[in-house]
């Protein structure tokens, strides 16, 4: 899996007096099974970089390829059948639904609810140390649970790229840890891109692109090569 990134720019206001680049000249190759740290300040263009990653957003101009497709040649229909097959996403607030059980809002992606899929969620609850939560509600979790469901939620349909925003944000610094060493366990079969203000869930990653103002001042390379 690879990401590339040409020239983009994300304007927000345009034709209004005051214009907002929340991302500002950006260009960037992504590739590889590792774990990428998106940080910088709040409103640096974080988020922003993620949902261009993924297609969600797309620039004012410039570029975005997922491998070989360039995401504004593609329809919308194609753009979202790639994003439901190769990309897992988590959201700093879980979006689990609250009538389901655990077990069924880990199901909900792939729509399945057979045998094997039950035992494969299971298998991912529990190494998140919640298969005895299955059959509860999210109601009956604690935030950092519920956190860890919505990651389980994310991973059931076998990601290539678990694309994270703030994942950890909600969490106390031991909950935020043991996120982080699971999706880090994660990294050898994917692409973890993880976004947050917080480096100290960064101790582990491979590479951290760091931003301000919409730019990316900095790519650090910490065990590999981009
Ligand atoms: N929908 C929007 N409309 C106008 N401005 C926005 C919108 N979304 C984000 N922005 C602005 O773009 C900049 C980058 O935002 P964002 O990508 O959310 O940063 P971060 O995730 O680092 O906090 C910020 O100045 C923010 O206020
Ligand atoms: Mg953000």
């Amino acid at each position: 899996m690879a990401f590339k990134i040409e020239n983009v720019n994300l304007v927000y206001d345009i034709g209004k007096e005051v214009q907002t680049y929340a991302l500002k000249d950006i260009n960037l190759a992504l590739e590889g099974k590792r774990l990428i740290g998106i940080m910088g300040p709040s409103g640096s263009g974080k988020s922003s970089l993620l949902y261009a990653l993924a297609g969600l957003k797309i620039p004012t101009s410039g570029k975005v390829y997922y491998n070989e497709a360039e995401y504004s040649r593609l329809s919308p229909s194609k753009c979202a059948e790639l994003r439901r097959k190769d990309f897992g996403f988590i959201f700093q607030r879980h979006f689990l639904v609250d009538y389901m059980t655990v077990l069924d809002n880990v199901l909900t992606p792939i729509n399945d609810d057979s045998k094997a899929a039950k035992v494969k969620a299971l298998s991912i609850l529990d190494k998140l140390g919640l298969a005895h939560m299955s059959g509860k509600k999210p109601h009956q979790l604690s935030g950092g649970q519920r956190q860890k469901v919505a990651i389980a939620r994310a991973l059931i349909s076998d990601p290539k790229v678990v694309l994270a925003d703030e994942p950890t944000a909600s969490l106390d610094h031991g909950n935020a840890r043991e996120v982080m060493n699971f999706l880090e366990g994660y990294k050898k079969d994917r692409m973890i891109i993880v976004v947050t203000h917080d480096p100290s869930i960064l101790e582990n990653a491979d590479n951290i692109i760091n931003m301000r103002d919409g730019a990316v001042t900095s790519v650090e390379n910490r065990k590999g090569g981009v």
